[in-house]
């Protein structure tokens, strides 16, 4: 079936913690170095939130300039969809927190559960329900308060994450404008290599899980980046063969920043210039699902997106799970919009 309208990116939004924590501050807590995850990761700090605050509040604030970025009012939005592997609370769902916060009292809203894929993998979803005409705004929003689900004990794991929030709003567009394709992929074989083992129904949440450290974010990380060197190059060349544009004509990649290195594979892989591939994971760390939609939302603001350039948005994480799109980009330069 041919689809008679797409949807495009409208609004863009983030929030991130004004608190920072260098790796030096992680020097103190566990034994690593500056030099190590500097050279293993790319990361020099993360972003933390304070005692109290929870994913919805980022998903909120994120999702307010969002809104005011599109013009858009809460009340105009017909479905909310909140990427996030650290919900509030199992349920109710962060998007119908988020939902009540915003007053969208005419949205529908649920969670995306991908791990760091979801935000693109709600991005599909948004996509499709506007092409089958059931809906024509969406608010998707990738949030996550990582720092709640790490060790910070664990060495292997403490000093990757952070937490943030980057939300979009969806609206309409011909085919051919804003989103042109997407590849979702899963292989739950691999769900065992990054995982949050207790907390659910398999087991719930006890004084043996709690000292046994199972309410922690568990992780095989050498498997994980072999499996991502794996994966990009190839959900990367699907979009581009999806979209029917070749991967010369692509001007920007924002790949999901988990590590530096795995994003420089990808590049070499791909035999494409690095200069591509949009990178902040050195300020901020792997935050999940909100990766790639601060990234975006950077690279946009810092005016290096610019109409009708071609992007491919790459994300992968537990799951296992991979989301790639290609995207024709519909707004103008950012620098240029403020100069107006
Ligand atoms: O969003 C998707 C989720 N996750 C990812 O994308 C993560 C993908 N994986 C990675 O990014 C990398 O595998 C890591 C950064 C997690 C680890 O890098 P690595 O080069 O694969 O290191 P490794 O796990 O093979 O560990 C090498 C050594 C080990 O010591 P031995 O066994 O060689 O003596 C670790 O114990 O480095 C040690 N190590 C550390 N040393 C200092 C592990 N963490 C640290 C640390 N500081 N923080």
């Amino acid at each position: 079936m041919t689809a008679l309208r797409g949807s495009t990116i409208v609004g863009l939004g983030r929030a991130v913690p004004p608190r920072v924590v260098t790796n030096a501050d992680l020097e103190r807590l566990v034994d690593t170095t500056d030099e190590w995850i500097v050279t293993r990761t790319g990361i020099r700090e993360r972003r933390v939130v304070p005692d109290g605050v929870a994913t919805s509040d980022l998903a909120y604030e994120a999702a307010v300039e969002a809104l005011a970025d599109a013009g858009v009012p809460a009340d105009a939005l017909d479905l909310i969809i909140v990427g996030t592997a650290t919900p509030d609370m199992i349920f109710p769902a962060t998007a119908c927190l988020l939902q009540d916060r915003l007053g969208a009292r005419r949205a529908a809203a649920f969670d995306a559960s991908a791990a760091c894929s979801s935000w693109v993998y709600g991005c599909a979803m948004a996509h499709a329900t506007i092409a089958a005409g059931m809906a024509e705004t969406v608010l998707v929003v990738g949030a996550e308060t990582l720092s709640r689900i790490t060790n910070w004990r664990d060495r292997s794991t403490c000093v990757l994450f952070g937490d943030s929030a980057g939300a979009a709003v969806l609206r309409p567009a011909p085919v051919g404008e804003g989103f042109l394709s997407f590849v979702l992929g899963a292989d739950g074989r691999g769900g065992p290599l990054i995982s949050l083992p207790a907390g659910g129904s398999r087991l719930p949440a006890s004084f043996e899980t709690v000292e046994r450290q199972l309410h922690y974010i568990h992780m095989n990380g050498r498997e994980v980046f072999k499996f991502a060197v794996r994966v990009i190059p190839r959900a990367i060349r699907e979009a581009a063969e999806r979209a029917g544009v070749p991967l010369e004509a692509v001007d920007w990649f924002i790949p999901h920043q988990a590590n530096i290195r795995i994003i420089d594979a990808a590049a070499e892989r791909l035999g494409q210039p690095r200069e591509k591939f949009f990178v902040n994971v050195q300020r901020y760390g792997n935050t999940s699902s909100a990766s790639v939609p601060v990234a975006l939302y950077e690279a946009w603001r810092a005016g290096y997106l610019d109409r009708g350039d071609l992007l491919i948005l790459l994300a992968f994480g537990g799951g296992l799970t991979w989301g790639s799109c290609a995207v024709r980009w519909t707004r103008e330069r950012a620098t240029a919009r403020r100069a107006e």
